[in-house]
């Protein structure tokens, strides 16, 4: 014994910096910065990863980015102690980690009579390994939120996102395969849980999931590529470039892919599930609604008469101002209701109910007493309504699109007070990344020391193990709409988006008779629905496509949704037809409208700034989600205010997919006159190359030019689309004052009518938007917050 004793402290003592391999009864230490195993290709790295102050995780890192990038934990929900606390491999086969005092907090609970060691290897799996390479267990097999190229994804194990960007213990999100056999995004809350993706208006069969195949696994291929076995996969933005991934179930809700950046030594989002981040359950807690805007990002706010839980944590939503007793049914004669429109409540109904008016629905709701916390009013196609009493406000969201009504059930006294309806709190980024967990360290007595050590020694069957592998939870999906038919259609109805068949759309479209546009890779018919729905039908040219791929992006360009871009309705996968249906605009497209005089010029400052908030939320930020890349007078449609929306966006996903192994953007794409200098140069395609095409669109709403009318009128050889902005750029070069070159640019068909500083503003940033380095444009969502910083500045005048 007393020899065992010995060679233990030997083997603690000793360090094994910089070797990828830690051999049997040796232990790596949290006190030594040395005591980390690096991969051999130097990329990776497992050791003590510090959580908060005196705070550790044992983590697999990925060490090329500027920070070190957690993989994977063992046991990210009990870090440990500064001091005094190791990762061992015990003599008997176990992998161990203790904290200070040897309590276990993690283990594999593996046993083995053979020499093990363990093993990080170059591809950020750690692995327990017998001397013939067999492999006992792998940090491959219990992913926590983060899934690596080859890794799979199992039934067993899904993934779990952490608490918030730098707490890594447990958070509320999951991607899991359901019992059906469906890959699933979950949000399980404290005191509630609800599947978010995919969307439950999608049934599986109709976004091309399979609900039959009972492998559940899914891989991610080291070139971009996902598959799962119930049909869903998708390519990254980059497919199929040799780089670092990493597939992550971030903290926000949100599924995202990550594309290592050499240049940068920073990962570069290359895909992400949810486009729309407000549609993610939970994320605003209770009582509360989101907003989304593409400049500012995701907002909570708490409702009238809720007041925010904790200002540093959002996911906990708002609470009354008022006491449950308050709109209980004793006081119903106090109570009213508050109108919030544009509003959705998504789940938690107590029933659906016909009614003829409001009135009737609110009675519904005053019967349930405090049981009934709001009303949804939805019309229904009897020409009457669908009242959805709440038991929740939860999953709020401001949704513009939407076709029904909120009234929040109040008392009188809240309902009269001043307070506007809705309170703002915008979520505070900064909270969450300064706080600390302290974990004390306190020496160990004499005696508990020696029997630590005697237990180290001997290893086996000596603790009662307290196992801590992670859980996880195969929830049946809970909470949602009823699922009847009547439900179903409503729901459908609702958002707009379905299945339809071939010969639903030809009778549509009377057999395809009246051609109303001609774009990449289809004509557009109108057409008139089953319920009277004008539609904008496009029939692609040919399927190129997989169904199940085609599928796959139809779901997550259906789920787009936002004021400036056209509304899909749905589509038609049949045999070798592919079909899209969109909303059908009356005013036609801009180019339609722009020689003429039917535009004034605070219509087209308009169209200039919804456009740009469109684009802006395709790109999504800085996340490189859906370029458009034809964006042109031909695309912007004009509703009947003449506020513009996007078309034919996430086309270009779309139609290029047949050039197997090449890189998606390979193909020049765009409309001559319009093409940033990228196409032709052969460079990276970004959101930029957008960013340009509407810079040239607003220089000819602007000046009533062409882009292509110039090059008729100028005969250089420069590439054509500059002829436009060159010759703007020379006229306000040489022009005295700026009243004088906005008279020689600007539209003779507006006679004089426009805006000074709107006009300057304007050209200004679109002269910003055409520049030749790619790196000088400015991004949509700085496009858009530059031309309403304009537009605001205006208001007071
Ligand atoms: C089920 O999924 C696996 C893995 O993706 C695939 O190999 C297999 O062909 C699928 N089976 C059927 C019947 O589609
Ligand atoms: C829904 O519940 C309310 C209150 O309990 C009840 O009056 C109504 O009849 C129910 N509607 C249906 C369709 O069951
Ligand atoms: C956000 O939180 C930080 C840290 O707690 C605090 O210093 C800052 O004032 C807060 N900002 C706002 C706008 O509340
Ligand atoms: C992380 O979140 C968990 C769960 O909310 C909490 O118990 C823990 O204290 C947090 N840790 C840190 C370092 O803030």
């Amino acid at each position: 014994m007393h020899i065992n004793l010995f060679l233990l402290l030997l083997f603690i003592s000793t360090s094994y910096a910089a070797t990828d391999t830690l051999p049997e009864g040796s232990s790596l230490s949290v006190e030594k910065q040395s005591d980390t195993l690096l991969s051999s290709n130097g990329d990776f790295s497992a050791g003590f990863f510090q959580v908060g102050e005196n705070a550790f995780c044992f983590s697999v890192c990925f060490t090329r980015s500027k920070e070190p990038t957690v993989l994977w934990m063992a046991n990210r929900d009990e870090p440990v102690n500064g001091k005094d606390s190791f990762l061992s491999l015990w003599k008997n086969g176990n992998l161990v980690l203790t904290d200070a005092g040897g309590t276990v907090i993690w283990e594999t609970a593996t046993l083995s009579s053979s020499k093990l060691h363990v093993k990080l290897r170059n591809d950020g799996n750690l692995l327990l390994l017998t001397s013939k390479g067999t492999i006992i267990w792998q940090s491959f097999d219990s992913p926590t939120d983060t899934l690596l190229p080859t890794q799979p994804l199992t039934e067993r194990v899904g993934l779990v996102s952490s608490r918030s960007a730098t707490n890594h213990s447990t958070g509320f999100y999951k991607l899991y395969y359901d019992n059906d056999n469906v890959l699933r995004l979950l949000y399980k809350g404290q005191t509630f849980s609800s599947v978010y993706w995919p969307p439950s208006w999608q049934l599986p069969i109709n976004i091309g999931r399979s609900t039959y195949n009972i492998t559940k696994t899914a891989l991610l291929d080291s070139l971009g590529h996902f598959t799962s076995s119930d049909g869903f996969q998708f390519r990254s933005t980059d497919y199929p470039k040799k780089v670092y991934r990493r597939l992550k179930m971030d903290s926000d809700g949100n599924l995202r892919l990550y594309s290592f950046n050499e240049e940068h030594k920073m990962w570069e989002v290359t895909w992400q599930v949810v486009p729309q981040p407000c549609m993610i359950h939970g994320i605003c807690g209770a009582n509360s609604l989101c907003n989304h805007d593409p400049n500012i990002g995701r907002t909570c706010y708490c409702l009238k008469g809720f007041k925010i839980k904790d200002p540093n944590d959002w996911t906990q939503g708002c609470e009354p101002e008022f006491s449950s007793s308050d709109i209980s049914c004793g006081s119903r004669e106090s109570l009213g209701f508050l109108h919030v429109p544009t509003t959705e409540l998504y789940g938690y109904d107590w029933n659906v109910t016909r009614v003829k008016s409001l009135k009737e629905c609110q009675n519904i709701c005053l019967s349930l007493c405090d049981k009934c916390v709001a009303v949804q009013l939805k019309f229904n196609e009897f020409s009457d309504y669908n009242c959805y009493p709440k038991t929740m406000a939860f999953n709020g969201r401001d949704s513009p699109n939407f076709d029904g009504e909120i009234y929040l059930k109040l008392p009188n006294a809240i309902l009269r007070s001043s307070t506007k309806i809705l309170k703002h709190s915008p979520m505070n980024c900064s909270v969450g990344l300064s706080q600390k967990l302290n974990r004390f360290y306190q020496p160990p007595e004499k005696n508990s020391t020696l029997s630590f050590l005697v237990w180290f020694a001997f290893g086996v069957g000596v603790f009662e193990l307290s196992t801590s592998f992670l859980v996880w939870f195969f929830l049946l999906r809970t909470s949602k709409h009823p699922d009847t038919k009547d439900q179903q259609h409503h729901l459908l109805s609702a958002t707009g988006f379905q299945r339809f068949t071939y010969a639903e759309l030809k009778s549509a479209t009377k057999g395809f008779k009246e051609e109303v546009g001609r774009g990449a890779g289809g004509v557009v018919y109108k057409g008139t629905l089953y319920d009277n729905r004008v539609a904008a039908i496009k029939r692609l040219n040919e399927a190129t496509q997989g169904e199940a791929e085609f599928l796959a992006e139809i779901s997550t360009i259906g789920m787009l949704n936002h004021m400036n871009l056209i509304d899909m309705w749905g589509y038609c996968v049949d045999g070798k037809h592919r079909l899209l249906v969109y909303e059908y605009m009356e005013h036609g497209s801009l180019a339609d409208n722009l020689f003429g005089n039917a535009l004034d010029w605070k219509k087209r400052f308009n169209v200039a700034v919804g456009t740009a908030k469109g684009l802006a939320y395709l790109h999504e930020e800085c996340l490189e989600w859906i370029l458009h890349c034809d964006v042109k007078p031909q695309n912007i449609l004009l509703d009947s205010n003449f506020l513009p929306k996007v078309a034919d966006f996430g086309l270009s996903k779309l139609l290029n997919r047949d050039e197997r192994g090449n890189s998606s953007f390979s193909r020049i794409r765009g409309t001559r006159g319009y093409m940033a200098p990228e196409w032709v140069y052969n460079l990276r395609i970004t959101s930029k190359v957008d960013v340009y095409s509407y810079g040239i669109v607003v220089l000819e709403m602007v000046s009533g030019r062409s882009p292509m009318a110039i090059h008729s009128l100028e005969n250089s050889g420069d590439i054509e689309q500059h002829r436009l902005v060159t010759w703007i750029r020379e006229k306000i070069k040489h022009s005295p004052t700026c009243a004088f070159w906005m008279e020689e640019i600007i539209d003779p068909n507006l006679e004089g009518n426009y805006d000074v500083s709107e006009v300057e503003v304007l050209v200004k940033v679109a002269l910003q938007c055409v520049e030749d380095d790619m790196n000088e444009r400015p991004s949509m969502s700085q496009v858009a917050e530059m031309l309403q910083a304009n537009q605001n500045k205006l208001l007071p005048r």
